[in-house]
């Protein structure tokens, strides 16, 4: 099966396809263990151990996105879609960033996007799994929270017109566009010059748009769009908080505040859970290895890709650090049990969350798909003392770019020898040259 038709199905015509052939994700199963009875003192105090959350935040309130925004002549007759959005979340956290960013960038208005959903049914047919004819899209809830996503594009970008609902509309004043494809030879870094993006637009419209019914607005439905949009080119500020107008969704958020709970209270590990990484607490590790959609496809010269590689460089660096427990994310639980089983050697001990979490917070867990599971991983990963995952992963990459949020400028290094990248928070291996650069187009 080919990973790019996960993607999307037309054949990209632009560079960074062998990324895209390898930058996978993962996913989750479920196995209950062990539990026991907790108590939890929020540090407000007011909250249930229910409803606690410490991974909400408020709608962003950046000047510095306002500023861009008031810099766009806007047109109202201007309409993108943006539900081309497939894959795991880090595939869909940034392509739906940038189908705003591309929004914004013509000052046209923006359907509120939709996601492509893969099912456990998907999964029980995996070789089968690129068949999605028909699939219906879901909303942007199915990952994010909804109102903050409205709330933030409000308060830090006025001008944008977000549509709540469009009626599915065939007009000759309609098309699909990827927005790279408007630029020729796009270097692994990303867009040399995304600032020409309004222009080649225009040029585009002019030459393939019908010229009929001149007073319909146009629409332009954005193909997935990945690692192509060079993030800093907004200046710092706006990479930095761009980001933030995804926030998972709430019932995500509590699940992952719950396992840091269980976690804490069964490891005795007293942790302030409202510090962004908690140090010191527990070694974070994305063991990627199983995910169903790309078995067959296995890049057997990545040594990264493989249980044996991942497990002996998390559990030494673990052993290192001299944490004494581990949380896993893993798209198998066996692999799971068996690093748990290799870790005894090294005086560690492993957990995940389904280990943590119980009764009806097993069963929340359970309800959810199979890629908003992996929503619970990635909160509770970014939080650990340290997080080690692998380089072809986009998983792994935008934990440790939001990890990174928190020490920079110090930008993080890549051992070439060892392909082993590093920023002191993350490191990540079978990281290449390319893979670095290209990381400078994913939003944190
Ligand atoms: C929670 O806080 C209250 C009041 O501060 C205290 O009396 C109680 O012992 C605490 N419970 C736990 C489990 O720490
Ligand atoms: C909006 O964009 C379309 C397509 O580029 C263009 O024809 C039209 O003149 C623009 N309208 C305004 C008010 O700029
Ligand atoms: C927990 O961490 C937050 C954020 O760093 C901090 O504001 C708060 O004071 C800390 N609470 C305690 C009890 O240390």
């Amino acid at each position: 099966m080919q990973c790019t038709q996960l993607i999307s199905r037309r054949p990209f015509v632009f560079g960074g396809i062998s990324l895209f052939l390898i930058w996978l994700f993962f996913g989750v199963d479920h196995q209950a263990i062990r539990d026991r009875v907790q108590k939890w003192n929020i540090s407000s105090g007011a909250m249930s151990v229910k409803e606690a959350d410490v991974f909400d935040f408020p709608p962003v309130d950046s000047q510095a996105m306002r500023d861009m925004c008031s810099s766009v002549e806007w047109n109202s007759s201007l309409i993108f879609t943006c539900d081309n959005n497939h894959g795991g979340i880090g595939h869909i956290r940034n392509s739906i960033l940038n189908c705003v960013r591309y929004a914004i960038g013509a000052g046209g208005s923006l359907v509120l996007p939709s996601i492509a959903p893969r099912g456990h049914d998907e999964l029980d047919d995996a070789p089968h799994v690129e068949r999605r004819h028909g699939m219906p899209r879901q909303g942007i809830e199915y990952m994010f929270d909804k109102n903050h996503f409205a709330d933030s594009l409000r308060k830090s970008c006025p001008e944008l017109v977000l549509i709540r609902h469009m009626e599915p509309v065939e007009t000759p004043r309609r098309r699909g566009l990827l927005p790279e494809s408007l630029f020729p030879d796009i270097p692994i870094t990303g867009l040399k010059q995304p600032e020409e993006w309004p222009i080649r637009l225009k040029a585009w419209i002019e030459s393939y748009m019908s010229k009929e019914n001149q007073k319909e607005p146009i629409i332009i439905d954005l193909e997935q769009s990945f690692l192509h949009y060079p993030i800093n080119s907004d200046g710092h500020d706006v990479a930095h908080t761009f980001g933030n107008i995804l926030k998972f969704r709430p019932d995500t958020r509590r699940l992952a505040t719950r396992t840091l709970m269980k976690l804490s209270n069964w490891y005795d590990l007293p942790m302030n859970l409202s510090e962004p990484i908690i140090n010191p607490s527990f070694f974070g590790a994305h063991l990627e290895t199983a995910s169903p959609f790309t078995q067959s496809k296995r890049h057997s010269d990545v040594k990264y890709s493989h249980y044996e590689a991942q497990s002996t460089a998390y559990l030494k660096q673990a052993f290192s650090a001299k944490t004494q427990i581990m949380y896993i994310a893993s798209g198998d639980l066996g692999e799971a049990h068996k690093i748990g089983l290799e870790a005894t050697e090294y005086n560690i001990a492993v957990t995940h969350k389904e280990d943590l979490l119980k009764e009806e917070d097993a069963d929340e867990l359970e309800r959810l798909n199979w890629d908003q599971r992996a929503l619970v991983d990635y909160l509770v990963l970014t939080k650990s003392q340290e997080f080690a995952g692998v380089g072809h992963s986009s998983f792994s990459w935008n934990i440790a770019l939001k990890r990174h949020e928190e020490i920079d400028p110090i930008s993080g290094t890549l051992e070439e020898h060892t392909e082993t990248w590093s920023d002191g928070l993350s490191t990540l291996y079978g990281v290449r040259k390319s893979y670095v650069q290209s990381s400078g187009c994913m939003w944190a």
